[in-house]
């Protein structure tokens, strides 16, 4: 008789999901996946692609790709055993979530927060401890500071600012959290150069449990890519190091993030752009009726309307691709979407306004 085959595998597979993006990643105006709206100008690509031809594309690459690793500690002004790049800042979830959970082990995770932690968290057959977020989305610091306290976490994730509430932690916050227990700490910074709170990257010298996640994947308008750094003391990183995919990062990858570090202004003018249409949407959500918005401390807003299946159905048959994200913890009928280019923001805004 054939054994199901479930049986042979992990049985932690039972309790997760393939994962999926709701609507696909197809639309005529795509606002699902709190990317940037703009690609790289075609005069970097082609300076790019010209320094790729001449890699040698029969060799591996570095185990870890030392010259974009220097070039980004450089560029936030640490010493290059402080960073670590990844294929994708997912990537160094797992290597991270590798290094610090396991059978028994406790993580602090506030809900809602990315939907990858708790994946991987049950993966790794570890203990979550859910620390919901106040009403409004905010984060519940004292009781984070509590449950880390009374449940002796080992692992606590903070992502700041975070995805899905789009709500963000002050670095004092962060510190307060970090330096009430041994926990490691990994601060999710994938938002941070849209947020008005300073990144977390000044506690790295003070505080040793303390681990930076950046991704180059939204301001850097990079997630084809696929880039991702964690930043922290030395020691640290040697071992977070440990578990890492040996030549995950191409060498496409290391010259693509050395061309654009190098022309940062690029980056510049889109979080200025990306702020300012925030900024617009928000103050035009406000005045459409039926429609609650949150204000955002990120490159996308969350709004809460009276049927978010039935609008997410809407605009989508309008062409318009946005996150029904109401599966979420205190979350009910709300729904997400970036900030897209200008014609993009008006069509959207049309559409709520005339439902
Ligand atoms: C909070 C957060 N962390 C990490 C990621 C992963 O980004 P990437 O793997 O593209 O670097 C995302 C992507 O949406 C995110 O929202």
């Amino acid at each position: 008789m054939q054994k199901d085959i479930k049986s042979l595998l992990n049985p932690a597979l039972q309790n997760i999901a393939v994962y999926k993006v709701e609507g696909g990643q197809q639309a005529e105006i795509k606002l699902n996946q709190n990317e940037s709206p703009f690609d790289l100008p075609m005069w970097l690509k082609e300076e790019i692609l010209g320094e790729f031809q001449q890699e040698p594309w029969n060799r591996y690459p570095e185990i870890l790709p030392y010259r974009g690793m220097k070039a980004y500690a450089d560029f936030i002004g640490v010493p290059v055993e402080s960073v670590l790049m990844s294929n994708g800042s997912n990537e160094m979830l797992y290597t991270i979530f590798l290094a610090c959970l396991g059978p028994g082990r406790k993580v602090l995770i506030p809900e809602p927060s990315f939907s990858l932690y708790e994946k991987l968290a049950v993966l790794l057959q570890s203990r979550i401890v859910g620390v919901p977020m106040k009403p409004g989305l905010d984060f519940d610091v004292e009781a984070i500071m509590k449950a880390a306290r009374e449940e002796q976490v080992d692992f606590i994730v903070l992502s700041t600012p975070n995805n899905p509430t789009s709500k963000s932690l002050s670095v004092e916050e962060v510190r307060a959290i970090a330096a009430c227990s041994d926990a490691v700490v990994l601060v999710d910074e994938a938002y941070i150069e849209f947020s008005r709170e300073r990144s977390s990257l000044e506690l790295i010298g003070e505080l040793q449990n303390v681990i930076v996640l950046r991704t180059m994947s939204k301001a850097l308008a990079l997630a084809g890519i696929r880039i991702g750094f964690a930043i922290s003391n030395p020691a640290l990183m040697q071992e977070i190091s440990k578990p890492k995919i040996p030549f995950a990062s191409g060498r496409l990858a290391e010259i693509t993030l050395m061309r654009v570090l190098a022309n940062y202004s690029l980056v510049t003018d889109t979080v200025s752009y990306i702020l300012n249409q925030r900024e617009q949407l928000y103050q035009e959500l406000l005045s459409i009726k039926d429609v609650e918005v949150f204000a955002s401390d990120t490159n996308f807003l969350i709004i809460r309307v009276a049927d978010a299946a039935s609008v997410f159905r809407s605009l989508q048959n309008e062409g318009i691709l946005v996150r029904n994200v109401s599966g979420y913890p205190l979350m009910e009928n709300c729904l997400r979407f970036n900030v897209g280019l200008v014609e993009e923001n008006r069509r959207l805004i049309s559409k709520l306004g005339a439902l």
